[in-house]
């Protein structure tokens, strides 16, 4: 009974229009959803639990030397400290994504921003979309560059790329690194990371794969000489994860110790583990599994896959509504 009132709300929020009538209506839709389905769905986190060991390295070491320890090539920094710094992996054909993401959950437009968006990019081998990259760099500034061809088998190069840029040219409590084809529902995430009870230290946050098996056979196969036992290490999905500065920067000495893998989110996990930082789990990073074709409104979600074009402008409309309503900004006159 539960779920089928629970999808009924969700529906009449996912269909309502645009524009003022619309923004009321949802600010009414809300009251019901935040009071009903606030009861109904509460995403429940595996207890957050910090390791006790500190890392036996000295973890600011590395920063002694000025040369890039990856295929880092931007040395700009970020021009603020933030409480959350978020990192978007993105193929250099896709500046569609970008900008629609810029557009919609991408931007703080605080006068004092609390986060800011930045995407990670590899090189282009087609030279139009080289020039293309290099002439948004320059209007957006917003681009982190790494100095490899793009490949998809190559997500573990950016992770390197992107963890060393954070640690030597950035001050931030959180990251979340995320892919171009997810929704981030930032306010919700930035009060969820602000509460007393989400650890400051050592935290390694998302939708947590507890032990998963080796795939030796399908799209995801791995041969014996890859890797050769049985199961990987916790990991959280690659899709959208929250790291804290402190386990970012301990990681990346790692890179020497332990080589890339093929999997870029098996790869965190790998150096997550060899930090002893438990990989915790937390529902309201919602990523479906492979053939989620529906684009449906989940309240209170941290952040949601499979979110592009349409259905991202969608669904940023309606959290950012149930936002505005919940922080009393647009229908402030009203009351
Ligand atoms: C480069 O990209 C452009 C635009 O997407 C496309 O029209 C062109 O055919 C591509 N060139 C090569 C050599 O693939
Ligand atoms: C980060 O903060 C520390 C201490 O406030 C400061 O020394 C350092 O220069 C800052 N780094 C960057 C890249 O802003
Ligand atoms: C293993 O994966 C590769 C791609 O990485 C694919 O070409 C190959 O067909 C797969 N093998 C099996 C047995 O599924
Ligand atoms: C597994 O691989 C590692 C190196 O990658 C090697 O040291 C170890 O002996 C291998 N174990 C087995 C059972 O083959």
């Amino acid at each position: 009974m539960f779920r089928r009132l629970r999808y009924c709300v969700v529906c009449f929020l996912s269909k309502i229009p645009r524009g003022k009538f619309g923004t009321i209506t949802v600010a009414l839709a809300t009251l019901v959803t935040t009071i009903y389905c606030g009861t109904l769905i509460r995403f429940p986190s595996d207890a957050p639990t910090p390791s006790p060991t500190e890392p036996s390295y000295d973890c600011k070491i590395w920063k002694q030397s000025p040369q890039h320890k990856t295929t880092l090539i931007t040395t700009k920094s970020c021009s603020r400290n933030y409480f959350l710094l978020i990192l978007v992996s993105s193929a250099p054909a896709n500046q569609g994504r970008r900008n629609l993401i810029r557009q919609t959950w991408g931007t703080d437009n605080n006068v004092s921003p609390e986060w800011k968006t930045y995407f990670l990019i590899a090189k282009a081998e087609n030279q139009t979309h080289s020039d293309f990259v290099d002439k948004e760099d320059e209007v957006y500034g917003d681009l982190i560059r790494a100095d490899y061809y793009e490949n998809y088998w190559r997500q573990s190069f950016k992770i390197m790329m992107a963890f060393e840029w954070a640690s030597r040219y950035c001050n931030f409590s959180y990251m979340l690194k995320a892919d171009d084809d997810i929704l981030v529902n930032t306010a919700y995430l930035i009060h969820f990371l602000q509460k007393e009870s989400t650890p400051e230290k050592k935290l390694f946050l998302g939708r947590a794969q507890r032990s998963p098996g080796v795939a030796r056979d399908g799209k995801w196969n791995v041969s014996y000489e890859e890797y050769n036992h049985t199961h990987y290490p916790d990991f959280c999905s690659g899709a959208g994860f929250v790291m804290t500065y402190d386990v970012i920067e301990c990681i990346v000495p790692l890179f020497d110790v332990i080589k890339p893998y093929r999997m870029d989110d098996v790869y965190v996990g790998m150096l997550a583990h060899a930090m002893g930082v438990k990989a915790v789990g937390h529902r309201g990073f919602l990523i479906p599994f492979e053939n989620y074709e529906d684009c449906n409104f989940v309240p209170n979600v941290l952040l949601q896959h499979r979110a592009t074009g349409q259905c991202l402008i969608k669904l940023h409309h309606i959290h950012k509504n149930i936002k505005d309503f919940l922080f009393n900004r647009k229908l402030g006159s009203y009351f």
